[in-house]
C-alpha cells in the first residue's frame, strides 16, 4: 500500500510516521519547502517527534517528503491534514482544504481514496471538498473514487498518547467509501469507529472540542465566583473529581490556546447560523474564555499595587509561551494576549520558555517576532517585579522560582505544592 499525506504539521507528520511504522510506504506532501527539506534530511521540526525515527524511515524508503503534488498519481490513498483556521471575523477559512482539493484533483485516478482529516464544520467533505475534487478530475465521488472524513485526535505533549492506540472515527460518503477508508486505517490504527456518514464524523469531532471549550469556560467562570466566596476553585475541583461517575475535571487557566479549542467551535457556530440555528453555549464559552487574559492582567496590577507598585513601568515576565505544558506549539497562545495587554498598560514585558527559545514570525503577533526567551538564572529572574505563570512546563524549576521571584501570579496552581512566603504568590 502507498499513501500520500498532505500537510506535515502536528497532525500529518505523526500520522505519516505511524503508517510508515506499520509498513505502509508514505509520501508526505507539503507546500513548505523548509519542512520538506528537513524531513528528507532526517530532521524533525516538532519537538516531541524524534529525528531518529524520521531518519530511519527515510533511509528504509518508507517515508519521503515532497512538494510535487503530481506524486499522488502513484498512491492508493490521500489523507489531507492541512490547517483550518478562522478568518478575522471568526468565519471558517477553508482555503487550505479547498486549495489542496484543487491541486490534487487533476491527478486523481479511479479507485483512489481521499480522506479529509482537518477539523471542519459538518458538510465540508461531502459538499465543498467533493465539489472541487469532482470538478477538477471529471470523476465522481462514490462511483469513481472513494471519499471519507476521519478526524485526528492528537494529544500533543502527552507521552501516553500514541496515534495507533487512539480510536479513530471514520465516516464515508458511501458505504463502499467507508469500507475503503477502514481498510487503509486498519493498517496503522488499532480501533476504528465507523459512523453513519462524513458529516456525523465532522460533527462528532466538533462535539469533542466544543465540550472542552464549554467546560473550560465553566471552570474559568467559577474561578472568579468562588474566589469572591473565599473558596479556591482548585480545591473544589480536586474534591469534585473524587466522584467516580458523572464528573470530569477541567482546569481554569489564562485563556484558551492551540489550533483547536479556540477555533473549532466557531466552525460549528458559523454552520449553525446558516441553518438558522443558534449556538449560545459556543458563543458564551468563547466570551468567557477570551476575557481571561484581561482578568489575569488585572490581578497582576492588583498584586503590584499591594506592593505600592504600578503596572506602568513594571518589569513583568510571562512564564511559558506555548499554549500547553511540555509542547513547543505557541499558536493562539494566551501568553501572547497577556504580553500585548501588559505592554499596552505600560509594562516592560519579557518571556521565558525552554521550548520556545525565540519567537518565530506569525501573522497574528508580528511585533514579537525575533524576541528571545530570557535566560533562567537567579540574577535575571529576580530582577522582574512580577512573574506570571501562564504555562506550567515540567522543565521549569518552580522551586527555584519561589526562591528568586518576589511576586508570582499563578494561573496554573503549580505553586500550591511549593513553600512560598506569605503574599508572594497570587492565584489568578
Ligand atoms: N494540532 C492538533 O493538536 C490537532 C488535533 C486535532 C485536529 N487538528 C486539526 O488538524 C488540521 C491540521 O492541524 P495541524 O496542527 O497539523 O496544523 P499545522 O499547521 O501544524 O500543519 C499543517 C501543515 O499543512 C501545510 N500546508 C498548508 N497548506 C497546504 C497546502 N495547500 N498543501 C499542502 N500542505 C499545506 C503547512 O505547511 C503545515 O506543514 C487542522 O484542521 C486542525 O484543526 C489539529
Amino acid at each position: 500500500m502507498n499513501l500520500a499525506i498532505i500537510g506535515l504539521g502536528y497532525v500529518g507528520l505523526p500520522l505519516a510516521l505511524q503508517f510508515a511504522r506499520s509498513g505502509v510506504r508514505v509520501f508526505g506532501l507539503d507546500i513548505d519547502a523548509k519542512k520538506v527539506a528537513a524531513l528528507n534530511a532526517g530532521r524533525s521540526y516538532i519537538q516531541h517527534i524524534p529525528a531518529g525515527e524520521i531518519k530511519k524511515f527515510v533511509r528504509a524508503g518508507k517515508f519521503s517528503a515532497s512538494a510535487d503534488f503530481a506524486k499522488i498519481k502513484n498512491v492508493d490513498a490521500i489523507l489531507i491534514c492541512v490547517p483550518t483556521p478562522l478568518k478575522k471575523n471568526r468565519a471558517p477559512d477553508l482555503s487550505f482544504v479547498l486549495d489542496t482539493g484543487r491541486v490534487i484533483a487533476p491527478h486523481l485516478r479511479r479507485g483512489q481514496l481521499v480522506v479529509l482529516e482537518s477539523t471542519t464544520y459538518p458538510g465540508t467533505t461531502e459538499n465543498e471538498l467533493r465539489a472541487v475534487l469532482e470538478r477538477g478530475s471529471g470523476l465522481k465521488a462514490g462511483k469513481d473514487f472513494h471519499l471519507a472524513y476521519s478526524p485526528e485526535r492528537e494529544d500533543p505533549g502527552n507521552p501516553q498518547s500514541r496515534v495507533a492506540e487512539i480510536p479513530k472515527l471514520i465516516g464515508g460518503y458511501t458505504p463502499a467509501c467507508l469500507a475503503a477508508a477502514q481498510e487503509v486505517y486498519a493498517r496503522a490504527i488499532r480501533t476504528l469507529v465507523p459512523v453513519a456518514n462524513c458529516r456525523t464524523a465532522e460533527a462528532a469531532k466538533l462535539l469533542e472540542n466544543v465540550f472542552r471549550g464549554v467546560n473550560i469556560a465553566l471552570v474559568n467562570e467559577l474561578k472568579g465566583v468562588y474566589a469572591a466566596l473565599d473558596i479556591d476553585i482548585w480545591d473544589a475541583i480536586a474534591a469534585a473529581k473524587t466522584k467516580p461517575f458523572g464528573f470530569m475535571p477541567f482546569y481554569p487557566g489564562p485563556g484558551l490556546g492551540g489550533h483547536c479549542i479556540p477555533i473549532d467551535p466557531f466552525y460549528l457556530a458559523w454552520r449553525a447560523r446558516q441553518a438558522g440555528q443558534e449556538t449560545r453555549f459556543v458563543e458564551l464559552a468563547g466570551e468567557i474564555n477570551r476575557a481571561m487574559p484581561e482578568k489575569v492582567v488585572a490581578r497582576v496590577a492588583q498584586a503590584l499595587a499591594a506592593r505600592k507598585k504600578s503596572l506602568r513601568g513594571a518589569r513583568v515576565l510571562v512564564l511559558g509561551l506555548a499554549y500547553k505544558a511540555d509542547v513547543d506549539d505557541d499558536r493562539e497562545s494566551p501568553s501572547y494576549v497577556l504580553m500585548n495587554l501588559l505592554q499596552a498598560r505600560g509594562a516592560q514585558v519579557s518571556y521565558f520558555d525552554p521550548h520556545v527559545p525565540v519567537i518565530r514570525p506569525t501573522r497574528e503577533h508580528p511585533q514579537w517576532a525575533g524576541t528571545k526567551s530570557v535566560k533562567w538564572s537567579r540574577k535575571i529572574i529576580s530582577a522582574f517585579d512580577a512573574v506570571i505563570i501562564s504555562t506550567a512546563h515540567d522543565a521549569i524549576n518552580f522551586q527555584q522560582l519561589a526562591g528568586w521571584s518576589p511576586l508570582i501570579v499563578d494561573t496554573r496552581n503549580v505553586m500550591a505544592k511549593i513553600q512560598t512566603a506569605p503574599g508572594q504568590v497570587w492565584k489568578a
